[in-house]
């Protein structure tokens, strides 16, 4: 379907063929309705990324594993040796949307800088470097599907890692 192209339709109850189902064309697992509200509690480390606080939104368990959400905050100042390791995840989507604050990173040798309002995609494997950002910085990420494994490259992008905005 071409993007300039979404057509959202309505119709009866009646017209609907309820054996025709998004749901069911898709082979996604039943998901179930959930809702979290928040709770400054519910930031945690991770384990794996002590400079990353996240909430896990429970989007995993109400969408039987297909969908990740949660919102990320920065446990500590940005250091690059902790943080600059190029890296792809090996995901189907992966979505992420800044909400506060900013960070700077190189996508396949394109560098951004993404600020309150920024939204991008990661496709697949692309390989990027966080190369800052600042210590107020918010993130909601959406991946597909839940459970993904992260990469870590054997070689750098050589662009260097700049702490300013
Ligand atoms: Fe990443």
């Amino acid at each position: 379907m071409p993007d300039d192209k979404i057509q959202l339709k309505i119709m009866k109850e009646s017209e609907f063929d309820p054996n025709n189902t998004q749901e069911k064309k898709s082979g996604w697992p039943k998901q179930a309705f959930h809702v979290s509200h928040l709770r400054e509690e519910d930031f945690k480390t991770d384990g794996f990324r002590g400079w990353a606080l996240s909430r896990d939104l429970g989007m995993a368990k109400a969408t039987g594993g297909m969908v990740e959400a949660h919102v990320n905050r920065r446990a500590r100042p940005f250091d690059p040796d902790a943080v600059s390791k190029r890296h792809f995840h090996d995901t189907q989507f992966q979505l992420v949307y800044v909400l506060r604050g900013w960070m700077r990173a190189e996508f396949e040798g394109q560098e951004h800088t993404m600020r309150p309002g920024s939204c991008w995609i990661q496709p697949p494997r692309i390989k990027h470097t966080v190369l800052g950002f600042s210590d107020d910085l918010e993130l909601l990420e959406v991946i597909i599907p839940a459970q993904y494994d992260t990469v870590n490259m054997d070689e750098q992008s050589g662009i260097k890692p700049d702490p300013r905005r």
